[in-house]
């Protein structure tokens, strides 16, 4: 593998729950140095139990990502507690499921918000951090991230938005040793269903349909630490994440009706 996470200090965003609860436990196994964000308070505490149940040098942090102040507090505790950044995982993210014409622009906003400035305000205040370690920017993006999903319009700007600025940035800072890679995911089974808002912006409290396989988040976090170690630039995650890749790229009105045959529920909502 290229890359080594032993003793090193991974920061992940969103750590509290589902994928990057995963992904923390995935990298502390390899030895790394873990530092979560998230709002959740309860599910910080959560991990942090699990994370010292497993000998492992870790640090929770409550923030909003959302929050850029905030965010520039956080990341410079981080840094002086805890020493310079090798791997930042912007995963902290939620969606919605209503169709545009219904929904208000507030719950896009929010939506956006997390993915898209998180991701660029967490990475802005690591940047000089990871220059200095050579070290690693991943971003959780979805399928919606490079095709379209009937009834998440904010979801899908939030997350191509994600990809444009990732993709940008790789070619930044290749030069300076740091590598970025962008993770295109279909279905994992988290609390994302839960914590979907509706049209008003409202947690839908779950009853997502899915289709293809439901990955665990688990074998998920596998997954992309084994990207993440031999420095990929993007990982399909989920066998749908790739098909949905193929045909998008080769046929994408055929991708669109498929596409809407799975989601006519949206219009419903
Ligand atoms: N689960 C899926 O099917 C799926 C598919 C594709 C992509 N993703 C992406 O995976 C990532 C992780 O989601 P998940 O499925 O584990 O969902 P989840 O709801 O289980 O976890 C998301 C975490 O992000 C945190 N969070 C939300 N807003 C935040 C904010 N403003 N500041 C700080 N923390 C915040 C939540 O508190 C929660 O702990 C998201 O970016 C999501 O878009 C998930």
């Amino acid at each position: 593998m290229a890359r080594d996470f032993k003793d090193k200090l991974v920061v992940i965003t969103g750590a509290a729950s589902g994928l990057g609860y995963s992904l923390c436990k995935r990298f502390a196994k390899a030895g790394a140095r873990i530092a979560g964000i998230d709002k959740d308070e309860i599910g910080l505490a959560a991990l942090s139990e699990e994370l010292a149940s497993m000998g492992v040098q870790a640090s929770t942090f409550v923030c909003d990502v959302t929050d850029e102040d905030l965010v520039n507090i956080t990341f410079r505790q981080i840094i002086d507690s805890m020493g310079d950044i090798y791997v930042l995982i912007n995963n902290a993210g939620v969606s919605h499921i209503s169709p545009f014409y219904k929904t208000k622009v507030s719950v896009l906003k929010r939506v956006i918000d997390i993915s898209l400035f998180g991701t660029i305000y967490c990475t802005k205040a690591a940047i000089d951090s990871l220059i200095r370690t050579k070290g690693m920017v991943i971003g959780i993006s979805s399928v919606a991230g490079f095709a379209p999903l009937a009834g998440r319009t904010g979801y899908a700007a939030a997350k191509h938005g994600m990809v444009g600025f990732l993709n940008t940035l790789r070619t930044e800072v290749a030069r300076y040793g740091v590598k970025v890679l962008v993770v295109f995911a279909t279905y994992i089974k988290t609390n994302i269903d839960k914590n979907n808002l509706s049209a008003d912006g409202t947690p839908m409290g779950g009853g997502r349909p899915t289709s293809g396989n439901v990955l665990m988040p688990d074998d998920a976090a596998d997954s992309i630490f084994v990207a993440a170690a031999q420095e990929e630039r993007q990982l399909m995650l989920g066998d749908t994440a790739q098909a949905s890749w193929d045909l998008y790229h080769s046929d994408p009105a055929a991708y669109e009706e498929i596409m809407l045959s799975l989601n006519e529920y949206v219009f419903e909502l």
